[in-house]
């Protein structure tokens, strides 16, 4: 069976004062099947740039070229837009790294999820609010009729993200990039969220990108991950390996997360190679 998505090579770049173009993603490649992949790495080192570029959404000064980048077989880059546009959303969704902004702010919750649906999918309106609430159960809202009729400025984080989330699921897509789901919000909503996604990768075969700068929690969560520095993958693991990772950033990272009884004071500090970044 082909892999869900191919990216081979990818390189995305943004034109600095003099011009010149400036790599941010520099080579990246791996395949993904119907699993979940994380993506790990400090800040900057491009993970939300690589998510991006598969959804098409780099900003229009931004120049993506790749030997290959493939969704069930669709060539992504040469795809017309149009083409682009449906499938994201419809197969292929993104959770943003602020669902502020994600989110419409002058619109109901309700509302936008229930638009979502029926941009995808020929649904009456009473089906499709049907769903909608639904969908707000299944990512665990109490009160889904209350959250439906409410403003993004009417909830907290925790419930703004989950809304967010239902949001990109209720059109059932294929592949799920979500990028720092849960950074925004406190330890045990973070776990409910991991939760629900986890569930619906098992429950739908839905394959999942995660990213996040926590490789505790993608070691936790995800069967694979990617480790990314300065643009560039410096390492692929399974997760249940990764106690053997051999690149010196991976195992800096490792060495950097306090443990439970651990008597570590001072955390040690990572010390970066320049050498990692060429
Ligand atoms: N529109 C843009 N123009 C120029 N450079 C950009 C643009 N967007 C992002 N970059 C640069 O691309 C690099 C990678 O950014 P990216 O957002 O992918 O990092 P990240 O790994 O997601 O970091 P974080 O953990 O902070 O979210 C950064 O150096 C950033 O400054
Ligand atoms: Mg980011």
């Amino acid at each position: 069976m082909n892999p869900l998505l191919v990216v081979d090579d990818l390189r995305v770049s943004y034109p600095n004062r003099d011009g010149a173009y400036v790599e941010v993603v520099r080579g990246v490649s791996f395949t993904l099947g119907r699993e979940r992949l994380g993506i790990v790495g400090e800040s900057g080192s491009g993970k939300s740039q690589t998510g991006r570029a598969i959804l098409g959404l780099t900003p229009p000064q931004g120049r993506v070229t790749a030997q290959r980048l493939t969704f069930d077989g669709i060539d992504l880059l040469t795809c017309p837009p149009r083409q682009r546009r449906d499938l994201r959303g419809d197969r292929i969704a993104m959770v943003l790294q602020d669902p502020k902004f994600s989110l419409n702010p002058v619109m109901k919750i309700g509302d936008q999820i229930v638009e979502t649906l029926q941009a995808h999918e020929r649904v009456g309106n009473r089906v499709a609010r049907k769903r909608a609430l639904a969908m707000l159960e299944a990512v665990q809202i109490d009160n889904p009729e209350r959250v439906f009729g409410l403003y993004p400025h009417e909830v907290s984080g925790g419930m703004g993200q989950r809304a967010m989330i239902a949001m990109m699921l209720i059109a059932d897509p294929d592949l799920l990039i979500a990028d720092e789901p849960t950074s925004a919000l406190d330890v045990t909503v973070q776990l409910q969220v991991l939760s629900i996604l986890d569930r619906l990768v098992s429950e739908r075969g839905m394959g999942l990108i995660f990213v996040s700068h926590d490789l505790r929690l993608v070691s936790s969560f995800c069967d694979r991950v990617l480790v990314m520095y300065a643009g560039r993958v410096v390492e692929e693991i399974a997760t249940g390996d990764l106690s053997h990772a051999r690149h010196p950033y991976t195992r800096g990272l490792l060495e950097c997360l306090p443990r439970l009884g651990g008597d570590r004071h001072p955390l040690p500090v990572l010390n970066r190679d320049p050498a990692w970044a060429s």
